[in-house]
């Protein structure tokens, strides 16, 4: 099974850039399933179900998300009705929405979860712990299993791709909007990488407008930030799973840039 994870999709251009990239992709790469972070789907904070709508409608399977996931109001009872978007596990319990979930595709149940890092972001539930249980739950039903650590901290992120090696399929990083070049196949057979980066405006701070971003590190006075404009890029892995096993066959990276 051929799994594309999308880098986070930052606002406007990012949805562009899945538009522009996903059918062609999906079809050289004969992709079973797609993934994408997406919690800077609108206006680069947040997402709303015409967003959410959107990218559904461009290919994409499941929707992860993040910190930012709250964001649009709009999206707190809609999470409760849509189970293809999933937010953090380790949010405290009564939050809405569920924070992974089995998806059947050709036939095969194939488990997402989606975790936040606590380093730098809130203080939520232990990631480490809640994987546990959710594996307890799932693991009788599927052996294909994609985790998206959405987590700051490289440090926390590595270290969750030892904990879950040879218990998922694989752990992939979002949230720092840079995509790392440290993909490889751990020893129990888990894909891993730091950060799959961001799919969103190229010439800009992590998907902002420069102009904004660098008013806040020059000044540190409260700014608006908006995402920027002009060419994209398209960030992402797609990662190959025997199905059998549960166990990662190769993790490819893809940064492909509008020109
Ligand atoms: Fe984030």
């Amino acid at each position: 099974m051929r799994i594309l994870i999308i880098g986070d999709v930052f606002g406007r251009p990012g949805r562009k850039a899945v538009y522009e990239n996903l059918c062609t992709i999906k079809q050289s790469l004969k992709l079973d399933m797609v993934i994408a972070n997406g919690e800077n789907a609108a206006g680069g904070n947040g997402i709303t179900p015409s967003t959410a709508k959107e990218l559904f409608d461009y290919g994409i399977d499941v929707l992860t998300m993040g910190n930012h996931v709250w964001d649009k109001k709009e999206i707190f009872g809609h999470i409760e009705k849509d189970s293809r978007i999933i937010r953090p596990a380790n949010y405290p319990p009564g939050t809405p929405g569920k924070g992974y979930g089995l998806y059947k595709i050709n036939g095969i149940d194939v488990g997402v979860i989606n975790l936040s890092g606590l380093v730098y972001l809130s203080n939520l539930d232990c990631p480490f712990r809640i994987v546990d249980q959710i594996l307890n739950e799932i693991s009788n039903h599927t052996n294909t299993i994609i985790v998206d650590f959405h987590a700051e901290a490289t440090s926390e992120k590595v270290a969750l791709g030892w904990y879950l090696d040879g218990k998922v399929s694989a752990v992939v990083g979002t949230h720092t909007h840079v995509q790392t070049a440290d993909e490889r196949i751990l020893p129990g057979g888990t894909a891993y990488i730091t950060d799959i980066g961001m799919t969103g405006p190229l010439n800009s701070i992590i998907g902002v407008k420069i102009e904004v971003a660098l008013k806040k590190f020059l000044t540190q006075m409260p700014v608006r930030f908006e995402p920027a404009d002009g060419p994209y890029q398209f960030n992402a892995v797609v990662i190959e799973v025997n199905e059998d096993t549960g166990c990662a066959v190769s993790i490819n990276r893809i940064f492909n840039i509008e020109y």
